[in-house]
């Protein structure tokens, strides 16, 4: 499948809007701040490497857009910067692929000048280009550590509609197929957006993996039937322990892969990576807004209900067998071996 789940070509941004997905592919422009926003808020761009690469094209273009009205300047660059951090708070690839534009216009603000615009460029494309190469590296370490594994439970979506590539724990299982053709994976829906059913099994399904779909609660009784040999998701965030942030229901996913003694794999690039929080406890979560649960159900907007609907769970290292990254297999214990391979 030649899917692209982000387009930049002549100084034109397109994204898949993932939310019409599975039933139509469209493509959109994203051609303002304000489009932007919109579309990774309401998730028509999702997944925490391909949001910040969405973001670093969007810095580019609107500080293009300002620096042609000769309203480029510090205040008006970090307002992009600020508005955009600040629309989804869990994922840290949003933050860091903001400060990489950040850094990189910060160390030419002293010439606001076509140099500055095509720096920012550089940087955007090297971010998106980068997240590429991550992920078949990712994917090529996964595949030494899966080629033995039939059955596979995934939960989200961290596939090519997630990245600038392939995926990350999606990458994993499109290498180990190569070699490994009786490799079959069970997809969690995913509630309340579906990721699972409508995206992950989408694209497994257009790559020819063999994939069967089930509702999230369904998983438990596929450890018990012994139908499990490992278990592989993404991150959204992971803390200098191992801590990992990711889709709501991971954690369970994590604790009946350990009730099992099945592995669980985390597969994310460094940049996932936050190192300045030693826990997971301090990554924030995101809420989303109560229709989301409300709506699957047809429930009237009338209705008065109360809702708790987090986007995100944080799943304790010590569920987590090993992290896939494009640097290699990160082991036990975290807190040494991640210092040591994301700042070698
Ligand atoms: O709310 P979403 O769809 O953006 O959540 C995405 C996930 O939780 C993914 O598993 C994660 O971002 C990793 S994507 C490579």
């Amino acid at each position: 499948m030649n899917l692209k789940t982000i387009e930049y070509t002549n100084g034109t941004l397109r994204i898949i809007d993932q939310t019409l997905l599975p039933n139509r592919l469209k493509l959109i422009t994203i051609d303002s701040l304000n489009k932007s926003i919109e579309a990774i808020k309401m998730l028509r761009v999702r997944g925490a490497p391909a949001i910040g690469i969405v973001a670093a094209y969007t810095i580019l273009l609107e500080s293009k857009k300002l620096f042609l009205k000769q309203k480029l300047n510090n205040r008006s660059f970090n307002q992009i910067c600020d508005k955009l951090r600040a629309s989804r708070p869990t994922a840290v690839n949003l933050a860091w692929a903001v400060k990489k534009l950040s850094d990189c216009y910060y160390e030419n603000s002293n010439l606001i000048n076509h140099m500055l615009i095509k720096n920012l460029e550089k940087c955007a494309i090297s971010i998106h280009q980068n997240d590429e190469q991550s992920c078949s590296a990712i994917g090529h370490y996964g595949a030494q550590l899966f080629k033995n594994y039939k059955n596979i439970i995934t939960h989200c979506n961290a596939g090519i509609l997630a990245t600038g590539g392939n995926g990350t724990a999606l990458s994993v299982i499109y290498e180990t197929a190569k070699q490994n053709q009786d490799i079959h994976v069970y997809v969690d829906e995913t509630r309340p957006l579906g990721q699972g059913a409508r995206l992950t099994y989408y694209e497994l399904n257009n790559n020819n993996i063999a994939c069967t779909l089930l509702t999230d609660n369904s998983a438990g009784s596929l450890f018990t039937a012994g139908k499990i040999d490992a278990v592989i998701v993404g991150a959204d965030r992971i803390a200098a322990n191992g801590d990992t942030a990711n889709k709501i229901g991971t954690f369970p996913l994590a604790v009946l892969a350990y009730a099992h003694d099945i592995p669980f794999y985390v597969a994310a690039p460094a940049s996932s990576f936050d190192l300045s929080i030693n826990s997971g406890k301090l990554i924030p979560i995101e809420m989303r807004p109560e229709k989301e649960v409300l709506s699957f159900w047809g429930i009237s907007k009338n209705a008065k209900y109360n809702v708790y609907n987090p986007a995100f769970d944080i799943t304790d290292s010590k569920y987590i067998t090993a992290i896939i990254t494009e640097y290699g297999i990160l082991e036990k214990p975290f807190n040494k071996n991640i210092t040591k391979l994301i700042h070698s």
